[in-house]
């Protein structure tokens, strides 16, 4: 390792990714707000699918998402938050979903299903809410490619970050380290300009940020603060 790499541990590594979440952007002027992003450092677009079953929302299906991908070419992270998931996937694989995470808490059927979705050829992702322990990935950990801790109780934008999930963070990588796998670990919800080093230093490799972008006057501009941030560029 250079010496120079040696002297700085704590330096966030410059492969961390932002994942702006449409679900609190102005979707009258969706396009322009998803090439402002782009232009500024996203790398994956976080698309919320709610069913009011799941969680008390309700968002949108396919048709939204297949309209969105003829729009940017950032990589679709389809977040589905609907109970029986197996039931929908293909449909948002159809779409143009590259990668699809459901929640353990919504299926009885998590190994076989995650299998399913890598025959796709997308990328399968899996993610826990506040209340279910990382313990429950440990016999799955090869079947996935991404893993979600969720930082709110999934279902609305804007809530507060639970500080336990850094906890779970930590945990996830250790997982991910003592299994061999090879994971991506995103994070998602309450994240703002002041926590977000905490998360990635934590373990997270995606970070999904939804109000904190487009509840500002310039989602560019704040995705822009969030990359710089991370790239270590604002302490330099
Ligand atoms: C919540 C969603 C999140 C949400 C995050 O259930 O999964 O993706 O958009 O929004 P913020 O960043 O505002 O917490
Ligand atoms: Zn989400």
């Amino acid at each position: 390792m250079p010496t120079e790499l040696r002297l700085r541990p704590r330096r966030i590594r410059m492969a961390v990714k932002i994942a702006p979440s449409v679900l609190s952007a102005d979707f009258g002027r969706i396009a322009e707000q998803i090439a402002d992003v782009e232009r500024n450092g996203a790398s994956y677009v976080h698309l919320d699918v709610m069913d009011g079953r799941f969680v008390p929302n309700i968002t949108w299906g396919p048709k939204v998402i297949a309209d969105l991908r003829k729009r940017t070419s950032l990589v679709f992270d389809c977040h589905l938050m609907i109970v029986e998931p197996e039931r929908y996937v293909d449909r948002f694989r159809d779409a143009g979903a590259e990668i699809i995470t459901f929640h353990l808490e919504a299926t009885t059927q998590a190994h076989r299903l995650l299998e399913h979705i890598r025959s796709t050829g997308a990328k399968s992702g899996i993610s826990i809410s506040p209340q279910t322990p990382v313990a429950m990935l440990e016999d799955l950990a090869g079947d996935f490619d991404l893993a979600l801790v969720m930082s709110v109780n999934p279902g609305f934008g804007g809530q507060r970050f639970i500080p336990h999930a850094l906890e779970k963070l930590r945990e996830t990588k250790a997982l991910r380290e003592r299994s061999g796998a090879t994971f991506e670990i995103e994070v998602d919800g309450g994240i703002t300009l002041d926590n977000v080093r905490g998360a990635a230093e934590a373990g997270a490799d995606v970070i999904v940020i939804g109000s904190a972008i487009f509840d500002t006057p310039d989602c560019g501009r704040a995705t822009k603060q969030f990359r710089e941030l991370l790239d270590g560029a604002a302490s330099r």
